[in-house]
């Protein structure tokens, strides 16, 4: 039996837009995620989060569901839009209300809540003005956070400024694939600074609003290899590492923007030569600013090839065998996980950890007799506690683990098509059943361990 340390934390994460609906109710503002769900083609058979898993209605039901499951803590996230429907001024008490309920409510049943202030819905009013790639946005964003810590700060003692931040500039600005839909290296660039810089200035007043709160951020961080040997594979290898991992990790940690980033960016056109014009002096010292813990999003591994390669493959190819592909396309690869861990810890030494999130979708549901038998979800957690708990032997200051996710949710761009829950939902009932992952994890939880 592998046992975790004592005060180790065991709980499911989840988001505001994933999962609650309610998107225009009880005087929200629209957010981006609203806007670019009902924008045709651009989510997998048209779906929205609209109605989601009615959480915003169900909350009492999915909380007393967390206690069965034995849950000790439970990660959201808040909708910005909710308490400020216009992103500043004039705060919406209902929204203050419902976030204000559902804290007591989990810490009645013994729920200690992680809570992300930002995963991705910025309020379409703050896009009007220029989103992310505004820095007035991380102003707007400040303000924000001082009204939800105000709020909330005197019971919820850990908070995450940031969700992913690669994935909202990235993904929203360069790919295209997320909201707002653009497809513009500058302005991603631009954004992940801006969303770096709000976090720095977040944190000492999350801190003055929350006394004794722990403060960190969530990165998406992914363990890169190179599909070959070769000096070519090795070197697109480490431009993956520095675009996805490194271009966060280092001025988080004190280091600047990696600079052979930089010079690719400078070279593509997409950064000024020189000094970069959208870093205004001391804001590296603001993004610096210490936090008490790195919240660690892991899924998959990237295996990296030179674009030049001859069969003309994308940079980024899974070599696994199809089985071990879960429906995202993704990779089963949990020693990814410890390497990661164990190479975060070499290179930053972050003071805590936690594995924010963690998990697969599978498409399987109920049976005739209604029991969801997800064993290979069972078998790729497992496989992942196992290098959590290893990386924890190796003195990685491992703190909590959530897996993604509490219930089947809306998941982005991919609609209601990937399943990632450990709680069925049927989306036409709003029926919740645990899958037989969730009864596992129960276990897990009571034991400390597996
Ligand atoms: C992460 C997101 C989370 C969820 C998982 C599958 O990138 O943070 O909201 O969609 O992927």
């Amino acid at each position: 039996m592998q046992t975790f340390p004592s005060d180790f934390v065991w709980g499911t994460a989840t988001a505001a837009y994933q999962i609650e609906g309610a998107w225009n109710e009880d005087g929200k503002g629209e957010s981006i995620w609203d806007r670019f769900s009902h924008t045709p083609g651009k989510i997998k058979n048209g779906d929205t989060g609209d109605i989601a898993c009615d959480h915003y209605h169900r909350w009492r039901a999915d909380i007393d569901l967390m206690k069965a499951l034995g849950l000790q803590a439970y990660r959201f996230s808040i909708a910005w839009a909710r308490l400020l429907p216009a992103g500043r001024r004039r705060p919406n008490q209902a929204g203050l209300d419902f976030y204000d309920l559902l804290v007591d409510g989990l810490l009645e049943a013994g729920i200690i809540p992680y809570v992300t202030l930002y995963h991705w819905d910025l309020p379409q009013a703050l896009q009007d003005e220029g989103g992310w790639p505004a820095r007035s946005t991380a102003e707007a964003f400040v303000e924000y956070a001082d009204l939800a810590t105000r709020a909330l700060g005197d019971r919820v003692k850990n908070w995450i400024t940031h969700n992913e931040p690669w994935v909202a500039a990235f993904v929203g600005h360069e790919k295209g694939e997320h909201a707002p839909g653009w497809q513009e290296p500058r302005a991603a660039i631009h954004a992940g600074h801006h969303l770096l810089l709000s976090h720095g200035w977040a944190v000492p007043v999350i801190r003055r609003n929350s006394p004794g709160a722990q403060v960190g951020i969530t990165l998406n961080l992914t363990h890169i290899m190179p599909a070959s040997p070769s000096p070519a594979d090795g070197k697109m290898a480490r431009f993956i590492d520095g675009y996805i991992n490194r271009w966060f990790l280092d001025p988080l940690f004190g280091r600047n923007y990696p600079r052979d980033i930089l010079d690719v960016y400078t070279a593509q056109g997409h950064v000024d030569a020189g000094a970069p014009e959208f870093v205004q002096p001391g804001d590296m010292q603001i993004i610096t600013t210490p936090i008490d813990f790195l919240g660690v999003n892991y899924y998959t591994r990237d295996v990296v090839r030179d674009e030049q390669a001859p069969d003309n493959l994308p940079p980024t190819v899974i070599q696994a065998p199809q089985e071990q592909w879960t429906p995202m396309g993704w990779e089963v690869y949990p020693q990814g996980l410890y390497d990661l861990l164990v190479r975060v810890q070499a290179d930053y030494a972050p003071a805590r950890v936690y594995i924010t999130e963690n998990g697969m979708s599978l498409e399987t549901g109920p049976d005739e007799r209604g029991r969801v038998k997800d064993q290979r979800r069972i078998d790729y957690l497992h496989g992942h506690f196992q290098s959590a708990w290893r990386a924890i032997q190796e003195g990685v200051p491992l703190k909590g683990y959530f897996i993604w996710s509490l219930m089947d949710n809306f998941e982005w761009a991919r609609g209601g098509s990937q399943r990632f829950g450990l709680v069925w939902v049927d989306f036409s009932t709003q029926q919740r059943l645990p899958k037989d992952s969730a009864y596992w994890y129960k276990e897990v939880i009571a034991r400390n361990g597996f």
